[in-house]
């Protein structure tokens, strides 16, 4: 069992799916944990010891700055907080492409920038940033500016993991296949609309993993834990698979 114990780890997109899961996970094996989100309304069911949380929208350049001034260094950060625009490439209006980059892509550029400095005062930190097996690694039908701002989260990850190996900072990203959030249910409900039943639907995204069902948060938040912890301390600048074998 991994204990993260004494670390202070920033979670952004942390009141719903995976982001959630790992805020409850780190909490619950030591961590003290911000748990930040753009929606402060779902924040408050989060009621867990060990999680502090805090109204933060990533695509806020300054309020991430700002909170960046007024915390201690963090021991961890996790990048969680993303969108899904759905759409082929002839689909994607400049408004898609360009609010793809900036949720997925911009606001990790910005929360890794502001708390560097104090991780690499403290004697270093870990990061762990969420990209997609839809990137760089796998093309997905209506994906076309989602997977291309994952595999540039692929790509920022590893810059990242080089630059600041001797700052004692790893930085890693994970690549989850279909995994059971609000925002894949919203994501299944649409695709209802034309397939005639959410349970049709529902099999549709669950049939492609191999294993045949949707992964579940909790499945990508104990590796992200592991990450963070010190059983970890060997591996940066990778992107990790948790696909249920799509890629297998
Ligand atoms: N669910 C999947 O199948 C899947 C697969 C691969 C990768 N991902 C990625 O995993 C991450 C989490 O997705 P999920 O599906 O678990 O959760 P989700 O999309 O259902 O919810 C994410 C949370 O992020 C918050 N959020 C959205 N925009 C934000 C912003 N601008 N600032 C702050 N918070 C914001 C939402 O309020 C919500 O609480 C995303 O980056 C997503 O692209 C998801």
């Amino acid at each position: 069992m991994i204990t993260l114990d004494g670390k202070r780890i920033l979670v952004t997109g942390a009141a719903a799916g995976m982001g959630r899961a790992i805020a409850e996970l780190a909490a619950g094996a030591g961590a003290r944990v911000l748990a930040t989100d753009r929606n402060a309304e779902a924040l408050t069911t989060l009621d867990v010891d060990g999680v502090e949380t805090a109204t933060l929208d990533v695509t806020d350049k300054a309020a991430i700055e700002a909170l960046f001034d007024v915390e201690p260094p963090f021991d961890g950060l996790v990048n969680t907080a993303g969108w899904v625009f759905h759409g082929t490439l002839t689909e994607t209006g400049d408004e898609d492409w360009a609010r793809s980059f900036q949720i997925n892509v911009d606001s990790i550029f910005h929360t890794i920038r502001a708390a560097l400095p104090g991780m690499i005062g403290a004697g270093g930190g870990t990061i762990v940033n969420m990209a997609s097996i839809a990137s760089s690694m796998k093309g997905f039908h209506f994906r076309a500016a989602y997977a291309a701002s994952k595999a540039a989260v692929i790509g920022l990850t590893k810059s990242v993991a080089v630059d600041y190996m001797d700052d004692g900072i790893r930085c890693h990203a994970v690549c989850p296949g279909t995994i059971r959030s609000p925002s894949l249910i919203q994501r299944i409900e649409a695709l209802a609309e034309t397939m005639g039943g959410y349970e049709e639907a529902e099999a549709y995204f669950a049939g492609r993993q191999p294993m045949g069902r949707l992964g579940e948060p909790d499945e990508i938040g104990k590796f992200v834990c592991f990450l963070l912890s010190d059983a970890a301390t060997f591996a940066t600048g990778q992107a990790y698979v948790i696909d249920g074998g799509i890629l297998a």
